[in-house]
């Protein structure tokens, strides 16, 4: 990454402290010690940096730029667009969100804002350009943050006012140019909705049109298109002055948007981390979802990211907001950088003393100064980043299978109404990644649009909708020697949400075709013996017939006992494999096992692994191993070779002690 060293900080609001010197000198005094070298300036500052309309006010910030670069402090500069001042809101309401109810929201709170009116890319145009050009005198700022979690208010990230329902009907009119053939996407014959007029279209809501799957699609579509036109309008405006790298924080596997897509516009990836730590006392859960998620922002551009928030300690939004365990906080921040991240940031540095994040976790407490655990426990993260941050750098993630994750599926297969209306695509995704996490290996997760060439297995668990050109992609893919794994409820539908007929498009690949697919009620349960293990099968039973392909096991029970449930096909130089039924979590870490030991994948250690341990690799002319122990005891790995701690030299022969909540560094010798 760009800035030569691993950054470690966070979102830093000093303007809360302006009437109180002591307290800033005390913030830098404290970074220093805490090994922070970055913060966030900026979001959510826009009331200050623009008091009234054109009235700008950016001494405080500039001297703070400065202040903190003469300390070895470098600012990630936010345009401050996430919430809006009063006196644009009172002067403006044409620019507040429009609920899906067709109520407008009242002013207050933040990211709610329409991200199609022409007054608000006024207005925030004039104000990044403004920050862009004071930019040029400040050697400390590195890089932009635009706005804050795109989308991210609470409820709707949409809004459905009148301007969006115009640019909803003209981005539908340049995709299908005429309304017959958007009917014929849409199939709106059905229940006799068929549109002659452009102007009859409506976004879908509760109140009106929303079982028009195509109208449905399209819309999801077009809101993560409206999202991305006004970050590529801030983008512009900051770059008329500034060609300093950009960036937006993303969240976690956010639905209402295809960040697979808004990506493409930034020069790096960010997200916010906030998993929700000591839940229940098995960690691996929670750790899974979190590995996945710095994964897939990895995968994005195949390199580094940045881990942009997280908390030194606790959250104040949920029910119940667990204090980080000793060791966690290490061990969550090295999660991140065992998957890719090149920073370590944090929500937030100092404590506010009022509203609604003022028991929100923070490097600083409202007491004590740096006399606390979790200020220890950050300090700790820093010294062991800049101690290792050398080596770090050199190296990043190049896994050898990829995941299939897809927003478009996402949202096609959930509001399919199928054999379940309760799918669940990403706790089905999660199934899937979570049996190479057990198994210490670090996957890319990658959407049906990207390049399968170079991975040599590629899984695509729960894949309804196919993408023009996906299944091309695929047969040329295995053809050439891939191996590829699929499941059942793959391949029914085409981009429109149009089912395909007569054939699985993949059916030569694939050597199956569908029948019927059983969602068996309760006390129905089927199994399969795999390998001479018997294995359960879940909530969707698919009932396929072999039409060139192997049958590896069959169903067990039921009318269908006999049928292949899971399948092999050769075709050309590779594999394809189809998993008809949903099993349990058990078939899956033995399935995949099997698959990756044919393969000759193995994970960095070579070992097997504990329960609640896994490993990630970074490469590079050094390979590093990052060894994390989500367990609350001590555990042992085993392994084949021998090993140094790269932070300790510590040689490790043929056994890995991990603490509880430990991530140890490792070069193979
Ligand atoms: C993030 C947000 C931050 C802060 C944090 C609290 O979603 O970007 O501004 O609100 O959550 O967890």
């Amino acid at each position: 990454m760009e800035f030569g060293k691993m950054l470690h900080g966070g979102d830093y609001n000093p303007e809360q402290w302006l009437d109180r010197p002591d307290i800033l000198d005390e913030d830098i005094r404290l970074m220093k010690q805490a090994h922070i070298n970055c913060v966030t300036l900026g979001v959510f500052s826009w009331s200050v940096l623009e008091r009234q309309e054109g009235e700008f006010c950016f001494d405080w910030l500039e001297e703070m730029i400065d202040r903190l670069y003469r300390e070895g402090i470098c600012t990630i500069l936010a345009t401050p667009t996430g919430g809006m001042p009063h006196w644009l809101t009172e002067k403006y309401p044409e620019v507040r969100q429009v609920q899906a109810e067709g109520r407008q929201n009242l002013p207050g709170k933040r990211h709610n804002f329409c991200y199609t009116s022409p007054k608000m890319r006024d207005l925030t145009g004039r104000i990044d350009r403004s920050l862009a050009q004071m930019s040029l005198r400040h050697e400390g700022i590195v890089m932009w943050h635009i706005s804050n979690e795109m989308g991210g208010n609470f409820s709707d990230s949409a809004c459905h006012c009148g301007q969006c329902q115009r640019a909803f009907r003209e981005w539908l009119k340049e995709k299908y140019k005429t309304i017959e053939e958007l009917n014929r996407a849409w199939w709106t014959v059905f229940w006799s909705h068929v549109y002659t007029d452009w102007e009859q279209i409506h976004s879908p809501v509760p109140h009106g049109e929303n079982l028009v799957h195509g109208l449905n699609l399209d819309w999801r579509r077009f809101v993560t298109c409206q999202m991305t036109e006004f970050l590529k309008w801030e983008i512009a405006s900051v770059r008329e002055y500034s060609s300093l790298p950009v960036t937006t924080n993303f969240m976690y596997f956010f639905k209402p948007l295809d960040y697979d897509k808004m990506q493409r516009e930034l020069d790096v990836v960010s997200w916010d981390s906030y998993p929700f730590w000591h839940k229940v006392k098995d960690e691996t859960d929670m750790a899974v979802k979190a590995a996945a998620c710095h994964s897939m922002m990895r995968s994005m551009k195949k390199k580094p990211f940045m881990l942009m928030e997280s908390t030194p300690s606790v959250v104040n939004w949920r029910v119940n907001n667990p204090v980080k365990r000793p060791g966690m906080h290490m061990l969550s921040s090295m999660q991140a950088v065992a998957h890719g991240s090149a920073t370590v940031q944090y929500f937030q540095w100092r404590k506010g003393r009022g509203s609604f994040e003022k028991f929100h976790g923070a490097v600083l407490d409202h007491k004590n100064d740096g006399n606390t655990r979790t200020f220890r426990d950050v300090a700790d993260v820093g010294g062991r980043l800049a101690k290792m941050e050398g080596r770090i750098l050199k190296t990043c993630n190049r896994p050898e299978i990829a995941l299939i994750f897809d927003w478009e599926n996402w949202w096609a297969v959930e509001d399919a109404a199928g054999p379940r209306l309760d799918l669940d695509y990403k706790k089905t995704f999660l199934q899937h990644y979570r049996a190479f996490w057990e198994a210490g290996l670090d996957v890319d997760i990658i959407s049906m649009e990207r390049e399968l060439e170079g991975y040599r297995m590629v899984v695509a668990p729960l894949n309804y909708l196919y993408r023009k050109g996906y299944a091309e992609r695929v047969e040329r893919y295995v053809k050439e020697g891939g191996i590829y794994i699929t499941t059942y409820w793959s391949g029914i539908v085409d981009d429109n949400d149009l089912c395909f007929t007569g054939e699985h498009p993949l059916e030569k690949v694939l050597g199956i075709c569908q029948e019927e697919i059983d969602a068996p009620g309760e006390g129905f349960v089927n199994s399969i013996t795999f390998l001479e293990k018997l294995y359960h099968t879940g909530d969707l039973c698919e009932i396929i017939h072999c039409k060139g392909a192997r049958t590896v096991s069959v169903y067990m029970k039921e009318f269908y006992a006999g049928a292949p449930a899971v399948t092999e096909n050769r075709y050309g130089d590779g594999r394809a494999y189809y998993l008809a039924a949903e099993f349990e979590q058990d078939f899956l870490n033995d399935f995949y096992r099997e698959m990756t030991q044919e393969a000759r994948i193995e994970n960095p250690l070579g070992a097997k692994l504990p329960y609640g341990v896994t490993t990630a690799l970074r490469k590079g002319e050094e390979d590093l191993i990052f060894v994390q122990n989500f367990n609350d005891c001590k555990v042992m790995v085993k392994t084949p070779g021998r090993f140094e701690e790269a932070d300790s030299k510590i040689i490790l022969d043929g056994e890995v002690w991990l603490e509880p909540f430990e991530c140890k560094i490792l070069t193979e010798i």
